[in-house]
């Protein structure tokens, strides 16, 4: 499974990529914002930091203006991948886009039917948001569940990117759906990261190596 962080901060973005640990970037208008200064220098940034795939979201909503900005965002980077929204606007950008061997990120996926639909207008990803549809009452790893079920019955190309994830448990259920992608807020990839037992048991190693070696001059 492919590791995304879903985050336009270029602080966290450099951590985790430092560590290893990032197949790509996910960002959105809301993201973009949240950083402030010029969005276009960040953008290009964050394609020269990640070699893997960097989501870039359209903000027009016409056909016409989908494409041009999608063709617009794919000069920030070699690695850019061009987001449009599940909209009939969105699904012809994507068909015109990946025709011309842009790929695609099909965004605001919330029912199987547009997750079929994204892939069948030739999207390199589709992305369902989870977080969104638990917060109103609805099992959004179901929605992982169906799309992975129809996506296995043919032979699209298209992976499921899990987007909206809000804890490390949504993390550790796509993962045993098969999903091909999971984008994470850099909190949720800290706590996977983190264990009170591994810092207590790390603790407990290295103050009885100094015991260990009080008074000696032992190096390993
Ligand atoms: C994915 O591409 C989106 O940027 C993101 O996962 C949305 O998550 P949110 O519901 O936490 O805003």
């Amino acid at each position: 499974m492919k590791i995304f962080l879903d985050t336009a901060n270029l602080e966290s973005i450099k951590k985790f990529n430092d560590m290893g640990l990032l197949d790509g970037i996910t960002t959105n208008p809301s993201l973009i914002s949240k950083e402030g200064g010029n969005p276009k220098d960040g953008m290009k940034e964050i394609t020269k930091i990640i070699k893997g795939d960097v989501s870039l979201e359209v903000v027009s909503t016409d056909y016409i203006g989908m494409v041009e900005e999608g063709k617009r965002l794919r000069e920030y980077g070699r690695n850019v991948v061009v987001k449009v929204p599940i909209t009939p606007n969105g699904l012809k950008a994507c068909k015109h886009l990946t025709s011309e061997g842009i790929p695609v990120n099909v965004t605001l996926i919330f029912s199987p039917n547009q997750a079929l639909l994204a892939a069948k207008s030739g999207a390199k990803y589709v992305s369902p948001f989870i977080g969104r549809l638990d917060d109103i009452g609805q099992d959004g790893m179901h929605l992982i569940k169906e799309i992975k079920e129809i996506f296995s019955n043919y032979d699209f190309e298209t992976e499921i990117l899990v987007a909206s994830i809000r804890h490390p448990l949504h993390v550790i259920d796509a993962a045993k759906i098969g999903a091909d992608v999971v984008t994470l807020p850099p909190a949720v990839l800290d706590k996977m990261l983190n264990h009170p037992l591994t810092d207590i048991g790390l603790k407990n190693f290295l103050a009885d190596w100094e015991k260990l070696k009080e008074g000696t001059d032992i190096k390993i």
